[in-house]
């Protein structure tokens, strides 16, 4: 079974302060939450204070990026290695922030990817099409590129593979207030799953698929209820404790009822 797994993307948001004043209150908010992991991703700031404020509570740290080395001459940038020691778990990879305003691409994608996995980090692969593309229906063409691009050659057993997460996120529903519909994103996972099993026939079953974009405590049933969707990725609605706490309730009590 798959446990459902609850990422927030802060993205560029949050001082240390602002990052304190928010674990003062989030993990009361969710203590007696089980069976769903949660994770934070907060900027590099933020990290080591966040990995000290998060010991005794259920919560998870991940980073947002990293590079692929795991030191030298790279001015400006932090290893795989560095995230580990202080306790980082999970590292976000390939977001379409990244690839629009940073230029990575797959090839860059595919290194942080397999240098995230060969350090004990578990990556957060996002993947999604534009609407350009979504209406020239090359969602799949788009996912299968991205998701081959990262994965593929990478020197290494299923099992370290079975690892890594997938995070779907549509360029056009990331920051827009109007998500994919639940079958939307459904139809999407299970593309990825089935590509996974085409490739990696013992891991498709095992490795977890996220939604993001434009996900709130109101909608996020209609994504964590698909079979092939197993949590989400959310950027907006992680920024308040209320908001985050709510969804993360929300996916709670669908387990119970
Ligand atoms: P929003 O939840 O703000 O749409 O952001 C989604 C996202 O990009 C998470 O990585």
């Amino acid at each position: 079974m798959r446990e459902k797994l609850i990422v927030a993307n802060w993205k560029m948001n949050k001082t240390p302060l602002e990052a304190e004043e928010f674990m003062q209150h989030f993990p009361k908010e969710v203590k007696g939450i089980s069976g769903i992991e949660m994770v934070i991703c907060p900027p590099f700031t933020s990290l080591v204070q966040l990995a000290t404020l998060m010991r005794d509570t259920a919560l998870m740290l991940g980073a947002q990026n990293m590079h692929w080395e795991k030191e030298g001459a790279y001015t400006g940038e932090i290893s795989p290695l560095m995230l580990k020691e202080i306790g980082v778990k999970y590292v976000i990879i390939g977001h379409s922030e990244r690839r629009k305003y940073f230029g990575e691409n797959n090839a860059i994608i595919h290194k942080k990817t397999t240098a995230a996995l060969n350090c004990g980090l578990i990556p957060i692969l996002c993947l999604g099409e534009n609407s350009e593309e979504r209406r020239s229906k090359e969602t799949e063409k788009v996912l299968k590129k991205q998701l081959f691009g990262a994965l593929d050659e990478i020197d290494l057993e299923e099992e370290k593979l079975c690892n890594i997460v997938l995070a779907y996120e549509p360029v056009w529903a990331i920051g827009t207030g109007t998500p994919a519909s639940g079958d939307e994103a459904a139809e999407v996972a299970g593309y990825l799953r089935s590509l996974l099993k085409e490739k990696w026939s013992a891991l498709a079953g095992n490795v977890r698929i996220l939604y993001g974009g434009s996900v709130n405590r109101e909608n996020i049933s209609e994504f964590t209820g698909k079979k092939d969707i197993d949590g989400a990725l959310v950027g907006g609605s992680s920024l308040k404790e209320s908001s985050f706490a709510g969804l993360i309730k929300a996916v709670f009590n669908e387990g119970r009822s």
